[in-house]
């Protein structure tokens, strides 16, 4: 690295930090099946690097995981769930596009996946079971990341991120 690239890069992370945001309301990734608590704080960076807010219940288990997980200045904002998962992903069907990420059946690949136009909601899968039968009647639509490997899924928290970085228009 050259001297005038390393205080190029100082400069752009300087002028990051001042522009310092709360989040964008109009794309919400909720990891609402997450069981690791890596994978949460993992994806908090990844709101404040897009601009993207969580949604996640309000439960002991996501509250700890997002204390713990939480490396940055200032988080992004939380919607913090108090009511039923289905219950509150049917509610925002009213205002938002609800985007399952998932390996499904005639679900858009990643690479034709668009920048949001209108609020769109991001769910996610538990690391072992996937989004649950219940919530795919509740879907607008299911993105898939192309995988060329042997194992059969990505990671929770890698897949939300692929996601919202073109949701976000930034990849
Ligand atoms: C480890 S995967 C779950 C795998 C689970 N065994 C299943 O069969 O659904 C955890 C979550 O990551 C996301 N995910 C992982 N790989 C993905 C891919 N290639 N395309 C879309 N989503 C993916 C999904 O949200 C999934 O529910």
């Amino acid at each position: 690295m050259t001297a005038g690239s390393k205080s190029r890069r100082n400069d752009l992370r300087r002028s990051r930090r001042r522009r310092q945001h709360g989040c964008w309301d109009h794309l919400v990734v909720a990891p609402l099946w997450a069981a690791y608590e890596a994978n949460l704080g993992t994806l908090l960076r990844t709101c404040d690097a897009v601009g993207a807010c969580m949604a996640v219940p309000n439960t002991r288990h996501y509250r700890a995981a997002l204390a713990h997980g939480d490396t940055l200045v200032r988080r992004p904002h939380i919607h913090w769930l108090d009511r039923s998962k289905l219950a509150w992903i049917e509610r925002e069907r009213a205002r938002s596009v609800v985007i399952g990420v998932e390996l499904a059946e005639d679900a858009t690949p990643l690479t034709r996946l668009e920048p949001s136009r209108k609020r769109t909601v991001v769910l996610l899968g538990h690391e072992h079971h996937g989004i649950p039968d219940e919530a795919w009647p509740l879907i607008d639509d299911a993105v898939e990341i192309p995988m060329v490997g042997q194992g059969a899924s990505l990671n929770v928290a890698v897949a939300g991120s692929l996601v919202l970085y073109r949701l976000a228009g930034l990849s």
